[in-house]
């Protein structure tokens, strides 16, 4: 498909009453990314001259997350859903001067793949008029019905409310997508009544429409589990086990390896390179980025991070937004990064919380080291120079700053910027009392002892 000739309509103004949501159906995320998102991405690598999303229900929220996922995105408003060929038609304003193809989709289908779309351009370029996305299932349900005549003519589309029992014999359904010339397409439109059982416009109308004008419409058909559309939350969690099933093959056929692949669970976004090893149990939030060769421990859960090549995470390690991890970096056990930088070789072994932090080349920082960042109103920077070893149950009070090659003893409580190669220590100096831990002893058993005696009186 060329730059310019192609404009797409995604149908999202539908309530989605079975979600039993205050929150509309297309924003309801599969693999952390809205339902919506994923119909605006598979247009992506056909270089949408026009992108018009149609919002009804929930309008404000999902123009908001239009305007996130696909800033170039137009949204138009349909205020009463009065049936998917009057949504389009709220796009029509929109595409007047508009002389290329538009192709509909639905918001509440994530799966099309952006190949099917190809392939129903083909048929365009092979002269059908209205080309229709099509399916073949044995189990064809309440989906509308395509009648094929004269060889692969696609001749009407029969709603399944509509359809006599020969009719709904048919397996072949309408998965919705739509792809014709603008100004065919909304000629069609126009001419789409609501005489139906429903009393909707149909979109599915505009086939019999064209067919009547001696044109030629087609049928493309998919794979069933492309068309999969959501209604409910269980096919929420069923759309969510495709997704990650496919993304899960996806990375092993590009060299990751995943001991347990049924146990990884991946965003839409999710950037890993090869010969990264992913061990069971990791949770990969929206926004992470793996270099090669990067090593993520079981029990982890990742978010808007970043890793360089050779890093190990975790076991039981979890990286917020902002955490830039370089080089060989160790990330261990119970530890927690947010909007840091760690440099070449730093290792948080076990225990800490590192926030709003940059850590020099090769440094250490002890078991249990907190940066203190929020003082209840703000954040603030903790800075940590190359070759630094941070001693055990650190509290750097943040803003603060340690140099390169300084130390901190165990235990302290840094409030004070340290020089470069200094020992920092801030804590309780320790007393030892001879001989006191003994007479503590001996005079506690004897208390213990005597009241013993008391009780059996
Ligand atoms: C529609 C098709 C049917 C097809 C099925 C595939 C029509 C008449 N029927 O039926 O042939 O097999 O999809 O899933 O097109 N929407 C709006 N505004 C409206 C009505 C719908 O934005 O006024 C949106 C919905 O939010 C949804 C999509 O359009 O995303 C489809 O609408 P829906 O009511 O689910 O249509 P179906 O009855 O399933
Ligand atoms: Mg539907």
């Amino acid at each position: 498909m060329t730059q310019s000739s192609h404009a797409f309509v995604i149908l999202a103004a539908g309530k989605g009453s079975r979600m039993l949501s205050d929150r509309p159906k297309v924003l309801h995320q599969v693999g952390s990314l809205p339902l919506l998102g994923h119909a605006l991405r598979s247009t992506e690598p056909l270089n949408p001259a026009r992108l018009i999303v149609v919002a009804g229900h929930g309008a404000e929220a999902v123009e908001a997350a239009t305007a996130r996922l696909a800033p170039a995105a137009r949204t138009v408003r349909q205020t009463e859903q009065l049936g998917t060929a009057h949504a389009v038609d709220q796009a029509r304003d929109l595409l007047a001067d508009f002389d290329g193809d538009v192709t509909v989709l639905y918001g509440d289908t994530p799966f099309i793949r952006t190949e099917t779309l190809e392939r129903m351009n083909a048929a365009r370029q092979d002269g059908a008029d209205v080309v229709i996305l099509g399916f073949d299932t044995p189990d064809p349900g309440r989906y509308g019905r395509l009648m094929i005549t004269d060889g692969d003519r696609l001749h009407r589309i029969v709603e399944f409310k509509d359809a006599s029992p020969e009719e709904r014999a048919v397996t072949l359904c309408n998965s919705g997508v739509v792809m014709a010339p603008a100004a065919l397409l909304f000629d069609l439109i126009a001419q789409v009544g609501n005489a139906n059982a429903s009393e909707e416009y149909y979109l599915t109308d505009i086939v019999g429409l064209a067919n009547d004008r001696g044109l030629t419409c087609r049928a493309v058909t998919c794979d069933p589990a492309e068309t999969l559309g959501i209604n409910t939350r269980a096919e929420l969690a069923g759309a969510e086990a495709v997704f990650q099933a496919a993304r899960r093959a996806e990375l092993m056929a590009a060299g990751v390896t995943l001991t347990a692949p049924e146990t990884v669970f991946l965003s839409a976004d999710t950037r890993i390179d090869p010969d990264c090893v992913i061990e069971p149990n990791v949770v990969f939030g929206p926004g992470v980025t793996l270099a090669p060769n990067v090593t993520i421990r079981s029990f982890s859960h990742l978010e808007g991070a970043t890793v360089a090549s050779g890093a190990v995470v975790g076991p039981y390690a979890r990286l917020r937004p902002g955490a830039r991890l370089s080089e060989d970096t160790r990330v261990g056990n119970f530890v927690e990064v947010k909007n840091a930088d760690l440099a070449r070789g730093v290792k948080v072994n076990h225990l800490s919380y590192i926030g709003d932090a940059e850590i020099g080349p090769a440094s250490n920082i002890g078991a249990g080291t907190i940066t203190c960042n929020y003082d209840g109103f703000l954040k603030h920077k903790t800075s940590i120079g190359s070759e630094v070893f941070i001693g055990s149950n650190t509290m750097l009070v943040a803003p603060v700053s340690i140099g390169d090659g300084a130390n901190t003893g165990s235990g302290s409580v840094i409030t004070r910027d340290v020089p470069e190669g200094a020992l920092a220590i801030a804590r309780a100096r320790q007393d030892n009392k001879p001989g006191l831990a003994t007479r503590l002893r001996d005079m506690l058993r004897q208390k213990k002892a005597a009241l013993a005696a008391e009780k059996q009186e």
